[in-house]
């Protein structure tokens, strides 16, 4: 019995050994761990950087009339016509819909507005891309459906446009990253 309780002893504390070596190992390791991870958290912010440009904080040259052309003149399109045709300093140059029964809807509202009609782009596809290219138009207002937004909006920045759509102005990374 003694030598039981003996055995027990020896193999309890042999075993109590190992487990803090074990927690010892881990906290070595976490200490190593944290240690390396500091170096070159260190060495980062020691290394110069050239500034890169980026859009914080910019702010486009003003322009005293904005001249807006809208593609999609659906549910949301006319709605957004409306609400435009309401600012000072706005006229809208250009209406697109493929289907030219939209474009319709929008000359109306500007009408309404007293407001001079504006250029139509309509009939096919790809009429869009020719509002895109107007010189007449500064900010594109993109009220199309998802799939759309992101070839529309790249292609009106591409001709040196402000564009403006609705959500979402992209629906994958690589669309958020060309429109970046
Ligand atoms: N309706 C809403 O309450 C609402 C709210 C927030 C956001 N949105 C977004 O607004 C966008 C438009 O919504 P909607 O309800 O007006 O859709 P809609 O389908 O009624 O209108 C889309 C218009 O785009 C036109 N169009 C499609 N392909 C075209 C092309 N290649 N060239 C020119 N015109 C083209 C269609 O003919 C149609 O008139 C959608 O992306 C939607 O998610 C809508």
């Amino acid at each position: 019995m003694k030598t039981n309780r003996r055995k027990f002893f020896q193999i309890a504390g042999v075993a109590g050994a190992g487990v803090l070596s074990g927690v010892d190992i881990v906290q070595y390791q976490s200490s190593r761990h944290k240690e390396t991870a500091l170096a070159s958290i260190q060495e980062a912010v020691a290394k110069q950087h050239s500034q890169q440009f980026n859009m914080c904080g910019y702010a486009a040259p003003k322009l005293e009339t904005v001249r807006i052309g809208f593609i999609g003149l659906g549910n949301r399109g006319p709605g957004a016509v409306e609400r435009m045709s309401n600012i000072e300093g706005v006229q809208i140059t250009a209406l697109c819909d493929k289907n030219p029964e939209g474009v319709k809807r929008g000359q109306m509202i500007l009408e309404k507005h007293g407001m001079p009609s504006a250029k139509e782009y309509s009939g096919s596809e790809d009429a869009w891309k020719q509002l895109c290219e107007s010189p007449d138009v500064d900010l594109v207002y993109i009220c199309t459906p998802w799939s759309l937004h992101t070839p529309m909006s790249v292609y009106a920045m591409e001709n040196g446009k402000h564009a403006a759509t609705e959500v979402p102005a992209a629906v994958n990374g690589r669309g958020s990253m060309a429109a970046c």
